[in-house]
């Protein structure tokens, strides 16, 4: 189940020199993220169980070489050279890979996972709590809850607008619960920091009409607000726009009770707060407008947004890291994805071309907008099982061989600049705007 960030640089602050806008802060960490599922293989090695992807691949083979998660880059073997590329390792509970066997019991719109959820997150803390200092509980629940609500991915469960409301409502829960327990029990030898990523697109206005500045605010709020609101928000609980307008369709639809479930004024209290960073995987920039789409019932229909069209715009970037910024003032952001899905080759200049998009636009939210990032981990540090399009789509820095017997690693001209800029800790100013 845990999944591995690497940071490969990271300097203390001393909190001297002003920095230039192209150099990152002295603190600030980098890195790059992978996921357990999707690089380490050895599926029933040292006693693990199948987990819900495992099953499903098992259940619903791709075509192609590898394609699922048996073996993958076999980083479970072969962590020795992994770690090799890199300086340094932190560590993401859930990167969804729920065992099987809670799934029997119903997987995540079962409140009964908060409880196991955290017995493992303790088995975590006692056993590496006192290496890892940068922990992340769930890893995009808006992606992984969307498998409740319609088939496709693991667990591939058809309960659309019902099974993801009751899934968000126990990761919520579980999350705080975590956080709690670290603490209440381990911050104080362990000192480390307990967060959660989220997930969000730019989810800009198609236009400038208020009507699409409303929609653009009510797609944040039901993609990322909807968690990020109870845990970060001064007020706590579901961000109102949501519960409104989902409380209002279910009435409509003649339910005797609102498809998302409340919470108490005692868990809205005891979530509230319930974070010490804001973790934040961002690709690319949708463009919404407002108007009903979607099947009934559904979040999408819930949220009166349609979607547009999608850009890898860095300006997307930095206008969603203000937002961020502004909504939940005081916690410190994580960025810990970003990168660009290629279809392969060592020469991957189109990568190069996003990073530096990217991160230009992140130095200008830290250096100009005085926006809180903290780090940055890029997905991602070698091809792997890009999940239901198998080892076809590239996201890394590494090219792996997949037809090699030893599963070959060979650096892109990716690697080379992103270990520029990680090495010098600045955006070289040629490619700075
Ligand atoms: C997920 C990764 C995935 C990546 C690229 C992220 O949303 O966390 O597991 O490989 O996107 O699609």
């Amino acid at each position: 189940m845990l999944s591995l960030v690497v940071v490969l640089s990271a300097v203390l602050a001393t909190g001297s020199a002003q920095a230039a806008t192209n150099r990152f802060p002295d603190s600030f960490l980098l890195g790059a993220a992978t996921a357990a599922y999707q690089i380490e293989g050895a599926w029933n090695e040292d006693g693990k169980g199948e987990s819900i992807q495992d099953h499903f691949y098992h259940n619903h083979p791709l075509l192609g070489l590898n394609s699922t998660g048996d073996v993958a880059c076999d980083s479970y073997h072969k962590y020795k050279e992994d770690v090799q590329m890199l300086k340094g390792i932190n560590v993401t509970m859930y990167h969804w890979d729920l065992p099987q066997a809670l799934q029997y019991l119903g997987g995540w719109p079962n409140e009964l996972m908060v409880d196991y959820f955290v017995e493992y997150a303790r088995i975590l803390f006692e056993n590496f709590g006192d290496r890892v200092k940068w922990w992340i509980t769930f890893n995009e629940p808006a992606v992984f809850v969307n498998w409740y609500a319609a088939i496709g991915m693991a667990p591939s469960q058809n309960a659309s607008g019902i099974g993801d409301y009751l899934s968000t409502h126990t990761v919520i829960k579980a999350h705080a619960r975590v956080w709690h327990l670290y603490d209440e029990q381990y911050r104080a030898t362990q000192n480390g920091s307990v967060g959660i990523t989220l997930n969000i697109e730019g989810l800009e206005p198609a236009t400038n009409s208020t009507e699409d500045a409303e929609a653009s605010d009510r797609a944040r709020q039901f993609q990322m607000g909807i968690y990020a609101h109870p845990i970060y928000s001064a007020e706590g609980d579901y961000p109102a726009v949501v519960r409104q307008r989902v409380d209002a369709n279910s009435a409509a639809e003649g339910r005797p009770r609102s498809r998302l479930p409340s919470f108490t004024q005692e868990e809205v209290d005891y979530i509230r707060g319930s974070a010490d960073f804001i973790g934040l995987n961002h690709y690319s920039t949708d463009f919404v407008t407002s108007g009903g789409t979607g099947i009934s019932p559904s979040k999408t229909r819930d949220s009166g947004v349609i979607t547009s069209y999608n850009e890898a715009v860095p300006w997307g970037f930095r206008s969603l890291l203000n937002w961020i910024a502004n909504e939940y003032p005081g916690y410190p952001i994580f960025v810990t994805e970003n990168g660009l899905r290629n279809s392969g080759g060592r020469n991957d200049t189109d990568r190069i071309d996003y990073y530096i998009g990217f991160l230009g636009a992140l130095l200008e939210a830290v250096n100009v907008d005085g926006v809180p990032v903290i780090g940055y981990t890029t997905w991602t540090l070698m091809d792997n099982v890009e999940w239901s399009l198998g080892t076809r789509a590239k996201f890394g820095l590494y090219e792996v061989d997949f037809s090699s017997p030893n599963l070959t690693r060979t650096p892109k001209v990716s690697a080379g600049f992103i270990a520029e800029v990680y090495g010098s800790r600045e955006l070289p100013e040629q490619y700075f705007r």
